[in-house]
C-alpha cells in the first residue's frame, strides 16, 4: 500500500505546507520581513508536526519488527530536537541581524533534509508495516492528537519575541 497509506498521506501533506515556508526562508534574496513572517507561521505549524509525529509515528515505529524503522524513530526524534534548538537560538538573536538570517536559512536547510528523508526512505518502509486497519488507527490517532495547549505563538505582540513551546 505504498504511499496510498492514509496516514502518510496526512504527513505528506503536512510536509507540503512546511516546504512553502522553507522554501522562503533559505532564500536570502527574499526580504527579511518576508521571511520572518514566513518564519512566525512556520514555527507552530512545523512543531506541532513534529510532536505529533514523535507522540504517534514515531511511537508506533518503535513497536515494528524492522529495525532500521526503530533506528530511525530514534534519528529522526534527534533531528527534531537539533531544530528545535536552533529555533532558540533564533528567538534570542535579533530577528532584522545576519545572524538571524543565517540560522533561518540553516533551519529551512536542516527541515528540508529532514522531510525528505522522512519521505523517500522512513515512509515507504512504515508503509510496508500498515495494512488498511492500523493505517486508519494510525491516520486517527494523529488527527485526534491533541494540541498542545503551550504551542508557541512566534511573535508575541508586546515583546516581539517568540514563547518556545515546552
Ligand atoms: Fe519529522
Ligand atoms: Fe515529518
Amino acid at each position: 500500500m505504498l504511499y496510498t497509506s492514509h496516514a502518510i498521506k496526512l504527513l505528506t501533506e503536512e510536509h507540503g505546507t512546511i516546504r512553502a515556508e522553507t522554501k522562503i526562508l533559505r532564500n536570502l534574496d527574499i526580504p527579511q520581513t518576508e521571511r520572518k513572517q514566513s518564519f512566525a507561521r512556520l514555527l507552530p505549524f512545523l512543531t506541532l508536526h513534529s510532536k505529533k509525529e514523535e507522540k504517534i509515528v514515531y511511537s508506533f515505529m518503535k513497536l515494528c519488527d524492522q529495525d532500521e524503522l526503530r533506528i530511525w524513530a530514534l534519528e529522526g526524534k534527534e533531528e527534531h530536537l537539533l531544530m528545535d534548538q536552533l529555533i532558540r537560538k533564533m528567538l534570542a538573536v535579533d530577528i532584522s541581524g545576519e545572524e538571524w538570517s543565517a540560522k533561518a536559512k540553516v533551519l529551512a536547510e536542516l527541515v528540508d533534509h529532514h522531510i525528505d528523508e522522512e519521505e523517500q526512505e522512513i515512509f515507504p518502509a512504515l508503509a510496508r508495516e500498515l495494512n488498511e486497519d492500523s493505517d486508519e488507527q494510525l491516520a486517527k490517532n494523529y488527527e485526534t492528537q491533541n494540541v498542545p495547549e503551550n504551542i508557541p505563538r512566534p511573535f508575541n505582540s508586546e515583546k516581539n519575541v517568540a514563547q518556545p513551546y515546552r
